[in-house]
């Protein structure tokens, strides 16, 4: 699903932002994408995924380390 239209930016290439590139808010998603610098509406649609997209990271992190 797109996110920022204007940069074609989707859902799908900000999560993998967030777990490729180390990107945790949305200037890190601005450096690396271009993605929600021009009209301002689909910045908090991208700060949701971004923290969706940590906390899953988070969470993963979490499992790997009760398992050890
Ligand atoms: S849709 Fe691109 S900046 Fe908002």
């Amino acid at each position: 699903m797109y996110i920022c239209i204007c940069k074609s930016v989707t859902d799908s290439q900000i999560r993998r932002c967030v777990r490729e590139t180390g990107v945790r808010n949305l200037r890190g998603l601005r450096r690396e994408l271009g993605a929600c610098d021009q009209c301002g509406k689909c910045a908090i649609e991208a700060r949701q995924i971004i923290a969706q997209s940590l906390d899953e990271a988070n969470s993963g992190r979490r499992e790997l380390l009760s398992a050890a």
